[in-house]
């Protein structure tokens, strides 16, 4: 094994960071990811969690340092904890930087500890609104009180906490104070997301009425708080700021005003075995396949050949009155 980074694509950029989708379903149904009689994947068509835990130890193998395990809602997969503690050996070794998820919250009382104990350090929850009524108008089925009992279960087994909020014009943009302050008085960090064009068209152009430039976002709230740009990086494509009056980190995901995709360093796994080069292009290269039927050398090809394709970016863009760039897709097969 070696921990030098050996998939580099085609512009040199260095591949270690792996995005996994563990499974496709959801206990939510938010109307800018899911349309809401959603059909599942039948469960021979996913990676078993022995499968799982082959493909992601040859990625890490391969240099993947920072694994991401998202969905749908990664905790609703059964038998979750059994991967978890999978990879929490590759932490363990060094071989990993960071193990960690994405999540709803709404499974967080049962798995908050369970994680703790695998060595997940922080975790993202997905959070668009502190009212409840818009809650429920986002996610159509979550229980906001379920996620906040998530969440502080996640702070007692002393995981870290960063929520992410999706920007939606007319939806949540006169909560964009309350969540900062939420936020810095709870210690989570906050990062906003420009939403994008993604899954089908239910009547609403793809959200073009919703889409809200993270521009704007931050000279809204720069009219209240002085905000300086900070070099962090974590890893992922966020652009960070500290509210100076508090202290508190606040990062912009702005996929389509700013694209961030020369810094790119992850692919995408979904719950098939899919390998994703980028989360908003088509290509994909089925590693389920070789993985069931191929030798460890044919699998290490499939992955190297993949990596050769990675292409320099997404082509999303809401400018103009129409959108373009846009991919069927749902957000929940790629896992964001
Ligand atoms: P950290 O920096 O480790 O917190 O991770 P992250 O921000 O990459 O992870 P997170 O799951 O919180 O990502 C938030 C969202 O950013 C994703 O769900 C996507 O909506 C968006 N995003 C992340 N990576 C990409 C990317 O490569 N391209 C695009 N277009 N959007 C991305
Ligand atoms: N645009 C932007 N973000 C999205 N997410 C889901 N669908 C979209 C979309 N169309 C976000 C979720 C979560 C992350 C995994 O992806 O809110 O934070
Ligand atoms: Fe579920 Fe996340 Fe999609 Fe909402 S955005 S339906 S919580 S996977």
């Amino acid at each position: 094994m070696t921990d030098m980074p050996q998939l580099i694509d085609p512009f040199a950029r260095a591949i270690t960071y792996l995005r996994v989708s563990v499974t496709d379903r959801c206990d939510f149904r938010c109307v800018y990811c899911m349309s809401e009689n959603m059909t599942f994947l039948p469960k021979a068509e996913l990676l078993s969690l022995e499968e799982l835990d082959r493909l992601c130890t040859r990625f890490v193998e391969l240099g993947i340092r920072k694994l991401r395990i998202t969905g749908g809602e990664p905790l609703v997969r059964k038998g979750i904890m059994t991967y978890f503690e999978a990879m929490s050996r590759h932490l363990a070794s060094g071989a990993l930087d960071e193990l960690t998820l994405t999540s709803n919250g709404s499974q967080l009382r049962r798995f908050a500890q369970p994680l703790a104990d695998c060595g997940v350090k922080r975790i993202n929850v997905s959070l668009d609104t502190l009212d409840e009524q818009k809650f429920k108008d986002i996610t159509r089925w979550g229980r906001f009180a379920q996620v906040m009992d998530g969440v502080d279960a996640a702070q007692e087994a002393g995981i870290r906490i960063k929520i992410n909020a999706v920007a939606l014009k007319g939806t949540n943009d006169d909560e964009a104070y309350k969540m900062v302050e939420w936020c810095g008085a709870r210690g989570f960090d906050l990062t906003f997301i420009e939403v994008m064009p993604m899954g089908e068209d239910m009547g609403d152009g793809l959200r073009l009425d919703q889409f809200w430039d993270l521009k704007d976002v931050r000279a809204h709230l720069a009219a209240n708080w002085t905000l300086t740009d900070i070099p962090l990086n974590t890893g992922g494509p966020a652009r960070y700021v500290r509210v100076e009056e508090t202290g508190q980190k606040i990062g912009f995901i702005t996929p389509l005003s700013h694209n961030f995709c020369e810094s790119c360093n992850r692919v995408r796994l979904t719950c098939t075995g899919q390998l994703f080069m980028c989360l908003g292009q088509e290509d994909e290269a089925d590693l389920r396949k070789v993985l069931r039927e191929g030798t460890p050398a044919a699998l290490d090809k499939a992955i190297h050949t993949a990596i050769a394709r990675k292409p320099k970016g997404h082509d999303f863009d809401y400018s103009r009155q129409n959108v373009t760039g846009t991919m069927t897709r749902h957000m929940s097969h790629t896992g964001g």
